[in-house]
């Protein structure tokens, strides 16, 4: 973890909270939104909301005008669970509850693809900064620090071993009843690692001035302390 800078003395009203898949965001982001009455956004969710439409509707996906067409008209409500089966939020895509289904393989196989697409990235982006200008906001993604809203007052980026990683997501996945193989759980991640961060638009990375806390050793309430620890520091 390296030192705060004058970035961060300001109390933040919006946090960036960015990082690989599986590193955590959802449950960390979520937890200290609640801590904080700060709204959490999760953008990976807005991402797999057009992916999950795509697939849906019989749409290419590598037909990239159509899906940027598709994620300019979607409608995606992020909204507090309605249900306790393990969901931090409810996610309805045109009005219909689709959490689970935005979760699915074939999601996380494909969603890379889509978030590589200027126009989709464009169309989300212009959401998210919306969303962000009410303040008090947790925002969690890839490009949050970097692209989104990069005078955040308060960023973080959230890494861990490919292989911690995997372990969690495997977890996850048994623990709601889906049968899965860990190295295809390595390899998934890997692969969507390689893409997000390679790709030419707002690609996977650290802002300059954003905190690096390695999660690999860390538990959940550990990484809160951590983060929580950060604010008292911003705190006028
Ligand atoms: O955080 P997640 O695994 O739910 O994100 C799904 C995908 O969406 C991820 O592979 C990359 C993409 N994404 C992105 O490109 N930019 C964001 N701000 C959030 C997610």
């Amino acid at each position: 973890m390296t030192a705060p800078t004058e970035a961060h003395k300001a109390f933040p009203r919006t946090i960036a909270i960015d990082g690989p898949a599986a590193s955590g965001k959802t449950t960390v982001g979520s937890l200290l939104a609640e801590e904080l009455g700060y709204l959490c956004v999760d953008t990976g969710i807005m991402y797999r909301a057009v992916t999950w439409q795509a697939l849906a509707e019989g749409i290419d996906l590598e037909d990239e005008e159509s899906v940027t067409k598709l994620a300019e008209q979607i409608d995606i409500d992020i909204l507090p669970r309605s249900v306790e089966d393990g969901r931090p939020f409810d996610v309805l895509i045109n009005g219909l509850d689709r959490t689970w289904e935005i979760r699915s393989p074939e999601v996380n196989q494909n969603v890379s693809l889509v978030s590589s697409y200027p126009g989709v990235r464009e169309a989300m982006t212009r959401q998210q900064r919306k969303i962000a200008e009410r303040g008090k906001i947790v925002m969690l993604g890839r490009d949050i620090g970097t692209v989104v809203l990069p005078q955040a007052d308060l960023k973080i980026y959230l890494d861990a071993s490919v292989e911690v990683r995997a372990k969690r997501r495997y977890a996850e996945e048994i623990a709601r009843g889906n049968s899965v193989c860990l190295n295809d759980v390595i390899e998934s991640l890997k692969r969507r690692d390689a893409y997000d961060s390679t790709r030419k638009v707002a690609p996977l990375r650290a802002a300059p001035d954003a905190i690096v806390i390695n999660t690999d050793t860390l538990t959940v309430p550990e990484v809160i302390a951590k983060i929580k620890e950060i604010l008292q520091q911003c705190d006028p």
